[in-house]
């Protein structure tokens, strides 16, 4: 038995098994048949070649999509994310994280409003036996069976509980969550998820998604740079210029950082004002924790804005990875139990 965490986020798909974990881009793409993949190929790395063919079709996943497939996917719809995307990118992941041929039994998460709605379409695309065709950069072909017989679906931020009240052993870590009620805040790339945990119980009221991810923050940049260079950036491809603080356009290089603290400060006024709306009853939380790739990027904005005390959880480790790892930890504590009480009847 083998147990994984997988994480489809809208803007990266986040896989941990053990110590073993890997990350990538959200976006997939035909894969190309051209006469010079010997040179594109040569030119990435081994992670980011990324190739599968899974149900007739060849697809590109992550960067290597991004900068080569003519035919880009990527989507912030829910409902279209499921349908079409969870499948691909789930399976790319797991054929790199699948140690032989051992039954997978898989922990994920959903936004919490699409929980009760989209649990069962989770657990039927993922669950049962799959075959796919790797191909690595140097052309040589794998096929790799997937056997997953066990497929939990839990409400995203709660990865982040799980993950800091569980160790990799699937035991107790921070105890303090056992006592606790505490609010949690994952902002990801197109959602922002808010929830409360209360003494590690989910509690409904005070739980909600809404649509303040970063790629708001991002949509304002794109729409500010179209104003002045007439070009359509494809959000995803924001990251790295958000990040070094300037983007080259024409080669010409512009300078974003104003226009990103900007973008940053204002969305992280409409987030505070969500939860003094939405949490305007549960004056008795504990603290709050900030959680999600986005709220690492969010924190610095956020911490004033917000009352109490407020925790912002990774410290130095990526925070995009908060999620996945308390999933799989979820995974451990359940399954690892489970046999160890079945073999000792
Ligand atoms: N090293 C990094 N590279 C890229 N993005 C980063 C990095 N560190 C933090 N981020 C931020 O992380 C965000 C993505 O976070 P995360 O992976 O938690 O989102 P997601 O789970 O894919 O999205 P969602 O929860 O909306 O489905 C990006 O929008 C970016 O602002
Ligand atoms: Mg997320």
């Amino acid at each position: 038995m083998q147990v994984i965490g997988i994480d489809i986020g809208f803007g990266f798909t986040k896989i941990i098994s053990g110590s073993n974990y890997l990350m990538f881009k959200s976006v997939i793409g035909d894969a190309l048949e051209v006469q010079f993949k010997d040179q594109f190929v040569a030119a990435q790395d081994q992670e980011s070649f990324f190739q599968v063919d899974l149900n007739g079709r060849s697809y590109f996943v992550g960067s290597i999509a991004e900068q080569q497939s003519s035919t880009r996917h990527y989507t912030m719809d829910q409902e279209r994310f499921v349908a079409k995307f969870a499948q691909p990118l789930a399976l790319a992941a797991l054929a790199r994280m699948a140690n032989g041929a051992d039954p997978i039994k898989i922990v994920t998460g959903l936004p919490i409003r699409y929980l009760q709605k989209q649990k069962k379409i989770m657990r039927k695309l993922l669950s049962g036996r799959h075959t796919l065709l790797c191909t690595d950069q140097n052309e040589s072909e794998r096929e790799v069976i997937l056997d997953i017989d066990d497929v939990r679906v839990i409400p995203q931020p709660f990865g982040s509980v799980f993950g800091l009240l569980l160790n990799d052993h699937g035991g107790g870590a921070d105890t303090r969550l056992l006592k606790q009620k505490v609010g949690v805040i994952d902002i990801g790339f197109c959602t922002t998820d808010y929830t409360i945990s209360d003494r590690t119980r989910y509690i409904e009221r005070g739980s909600a998604t809404s649509e303040m991810g970063i790629a708001k923050a991002f949509r304002r940049i794109a729409d500010e740079l179209n104003d002045k260079c007439r070009v359509d950036i494809e959000l995803f491809r924001l990251y790295e210029a958000v990040h070094h603080g300037s983007i080259r356009i024409f080669g010409k290089s512009i300078d974003i950082t104003e226009l990103t603290n900007n973008a940053f400060q204002s969305l992280a006024a409409d987030i505070a004002n969500e939860i003094q709306e939405l949490w305007a009853d549960e004056w008795d939380l504990d603290s709050v924790l900030i959680t999600g790739g986005g709220g690492a990027v969010l924190a610095p904005y956020l911490e004033s804005l917000l009352a109490g005390e407020i925790n912002a959880i990774g410290g130095n480790d990526d925070a995009r990875l908060n999620n996945v790892l308390g999933y799989w930890r979820y995974g451990k504590n359940q399954w690892d139990r489970t046999s160890a009480n079945s073999s000792d009847s």
